[in-house]
């Protein structure tokens, strides 16, 4: 299969008081429906990284092609409406919306999308509350929940759209080692059957070794890069 991602010579300053160069020319490719995981040391460039895969944040040179678009051509509209049919994010700190119920969340994606929210489009949410373990607490608003449970909202949140990419960035950090397998049997077997792309940051060097692949990264470069 072709690459879904594709980074070449990225490179990424934040301007300030003090200008930082975070990554120093990264190039790098994600094979479609392969299962990644990135790894390195904390201030090192992956959560930049990533925030630049996603299209969320513009490298100060260098090109993003994600499903075969340079994205760099791309205005905020249509940057939006790529992210939305081609990405699904599991964030450091989950963004879920306050003032919504767990369930609306996870229905967020569908409703940015302009797609009617049908019987069958709940039922597949509530299946994903299932498949996460929030189905208890799904009505209730999304502050009124624990961390843990935030952040599996934010997994099912994610998978809701059937993206052809989810990017993750430390999506177990808040969960027990139980859960952490679970949900990982979970993105496993959405990468099995979809054919879903994931790219994983995680400090967690177990779950690292399980993917078909880890890139770490060492002061804003690939340092090491192992296929099994
Ligand atoms: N908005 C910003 N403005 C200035 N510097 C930033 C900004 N965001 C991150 N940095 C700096 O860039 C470097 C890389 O940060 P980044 O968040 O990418 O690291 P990380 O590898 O994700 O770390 P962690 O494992 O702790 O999440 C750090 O030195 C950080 O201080
Ligand atoms: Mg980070």
């Amino acid at each position: 299969m072709g690459n879904v991602l594709e980074l070449k010579g990225i490179e990424k300053t934040y301007f300030g008081a003090v200008d930082t160069k975070v990554l120093h020319g990264i190039d790098l490719a994600f094979e479609e429906g392969s299962f990644n995981s990135i790894i390195g040391q904390s201030g090192s460039g992956k959560s930049t990284l990533l925030n630049i895969i996603g299209t969320l944040d513009k490298p100060t040179k260098g090109l993003v092609f994600v499903d075969g678009q340079d994205t760099s051509k791309m205005g905020k509209m249509k940057l939006a409406k790529l992210r939305n049919q081609t990405i699904g994010f599991v964030f450091q700190f989950h963004y879920l919306l306050p003032e919504f119920t767990a369930l609306e969340n996870i229905l967020m994606p569908i409703q940015i999308s302009g797609k009617r929210v049908d019987g069958k489009t709940k039922a597949k949410a509530e299946e994903l509350c299932e498949l996460v373990g929030i189905s208890e607490v799904r009505n209730n608003n999304s502050t009124k929940m624990s961390g843990g449970q935030q952040q599996r909202c934010a997994i099912a949140r994610a998978l809701m759209n059937q993206p052809k990419i989810i990017l993750a960035d430390e999506p177990t950090g808040n969960l027990d080692s139980d859960t952490t397998a679970q949900i990982y049997s979970l993105f496993r077997d959405v990468n099995a059957k979809l054919k879903t792309t994931f790219i994983i940051v995680t400090h967690d060097r177990r779950i690292a070794e399980e993917a078909d692949r880890i890139v770490e990264i060492k002061d804003g470069r690939v340092f090491l890069d192992i296929k099994r």
